[in-house]
């Protein structure tokens, strides 16, 4: 999977104890983003409940990391046992890091991750004149087929391959290799 990402970045999985750099990020978000990202204004305090509850539900989130600082991540939170096989997606690109490919790099990386957990149907809040997540849905409209009325996506396979197994382990250990990297950078700057 080659991605032409901005120099120096990285995706890559959040782990454990990397909330604040969520919540940081979420809350960089200018205005316009915010009210997409949420479909509507919410306050600095809405956002600190939300990113706690994400990070202690079943969520996957994937972090757009650039010199260390998070600037985009892509949530993947299970609809929970009523809806077993469906699950709710969201991206946020921090605005100068936006149309640079971020956006499809993560959404990306969610739908692998989607698949590979045997998710059939995404859920993408997204409001109708948000034409930018609108045109980023349509690039992956093999994986993803998208009815902005009921903002419902719908993940085509229903089942993980070996490949698709194997594409996530190899993404996730280039992703674990860069962040020790950097982690040892910072700590030899120190
Ligand atoms: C929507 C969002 C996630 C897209 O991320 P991004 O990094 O800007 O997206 P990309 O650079 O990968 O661009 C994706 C596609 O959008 C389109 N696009 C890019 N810039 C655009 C612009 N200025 N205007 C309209 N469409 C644009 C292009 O079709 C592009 O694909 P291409 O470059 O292959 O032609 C990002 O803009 C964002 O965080 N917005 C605020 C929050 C939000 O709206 N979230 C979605 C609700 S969950």
């Amino acid at each position: 999977m080659h991605e032409v990402l901005p120099e120096g970045a990285v995706i890559r999985k959040l782990w454990i104890g990397e909330t604040a750099k969520y919540r940081e990020h979420v809350l960089r978000l200018d205005p316009e983003s915010r009210r997409n990202r949420f479909g509507g204004a919410v306050s600095d305090d809405f956002i600190c409940r939300y990113v706690d509850l994400s990070t202690s539900l079943d969520a996957v989130v994937h972090g757009f990391f650039i010199d260390s600082e998070m600037r985009g991540a892509a949530e993947l939170r299970p609809l929970g046992l009523r809806f077993p096989r469906q699950a709710e997606a969201a991206i946020s690109v921090e605005k100068p890091w936006q149309s640079h490919g971020v956006g499809s790099a993560l959404l990306r990386r969610t739908l692998l991750t989607a698949r590979n957990r045997g998710f059939r149907l995404l859920h993408m809040a997204c409001l109708a004149d948000n034409r930018r997540m609108q045109q980023l849905a349509r690039k992956f409209d093999a994986e993803l087929s998208f009815d902005f009325g009921s903002v419902v996506g719908e993940v085509e396979s229903s089942r993980p391959t070996p490949l698709s197994l194997m594409r996530e382990m190899l993404t996730d250990s280039h992703g674990f290799a860069t962040a020790m990297l950097d982690l040892q950078s910072r700590m030899l700057r120190a």
